[in-house]
């Protein structure tokens, strides 16, 4: 595992998840993004995907990303930490990489899910990133290399520490 600040949309990986919404449809943050490296095709097939439930996941092709797949999967939204929200942050993070084992991916890239529109606190959030990665990456010895793509500084001080204790 390794934190890089860096644009999800570049990295030269098997899969790079996306932190969607419900409908799929696309949105802003980095869902946008994707969408707008990806083309119009990423749209069009996840239209037929009809939706995906919080802390749930469904992969689609890369389109024009260098990335071959996209996981897309629903963080959840932050109403103060009492609604569930730490155990379905965890859930995405489970089966993102899951489907990305079925398809044979070997390096992912994930985004901070929920710390950005959704309001998750990135200091909460990454400890649960980083731990549930592990836990799975104990299980699943095929994937082999795991991005934390960090946009901004104070994501990316938050995952390090999360993943070495220090800055
Ligand atoms: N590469 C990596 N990380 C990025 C990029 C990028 N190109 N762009 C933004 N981020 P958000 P959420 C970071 O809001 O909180 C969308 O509208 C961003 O700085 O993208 O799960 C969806 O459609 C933040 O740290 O996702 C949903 O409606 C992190 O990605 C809603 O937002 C996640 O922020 C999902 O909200």
């Amino acid at each position: 595992m390794e934190v890089r600040e860096a644009d999800i949309t570049r990295l030269e990986v098997d899969a790079i998840v996306n932190a969607a919404n419900n409908s799929l449809l696309g949105g802003g943050g980095v869902d946008g993004a994707i969408h707008r490296a990806a083309g119009p095709g990423l749209l069009e097939e996840c239209r037929r995907l009809r939706g995906c439930e919080t802390g749930e996941a469904k992969i689609t092709g890369g389109h024009r990303l260098p990335a071959r797949h996209v996981i897309h999967t629903v963080g959840p939204v932050w109403r103060g930490g009492d609604r569930g929200e730490p155990e379905l942050l965890a859930s995405c993070y489970r089966s993102s990489p899951r489907l990305a084992v079925e398809k044979d991916v070997r390096s992912i890239a994930f985004p901070a899910i929920s710390c950005g529109v959704y309001g998750y606190p990135v200091e909460q959030a990454a400890p649960i990133a980083v731990g549930t990665t592990a836990a799975f990456l104990e299980d699943h010895p095929a994937i082999e290399q795991v991005i934390f793509a960090c946009w901004g500084e104070d994501v990316y001080v938050a995952f390090q520490r999360a993943l070495h204790g220090r800055v």
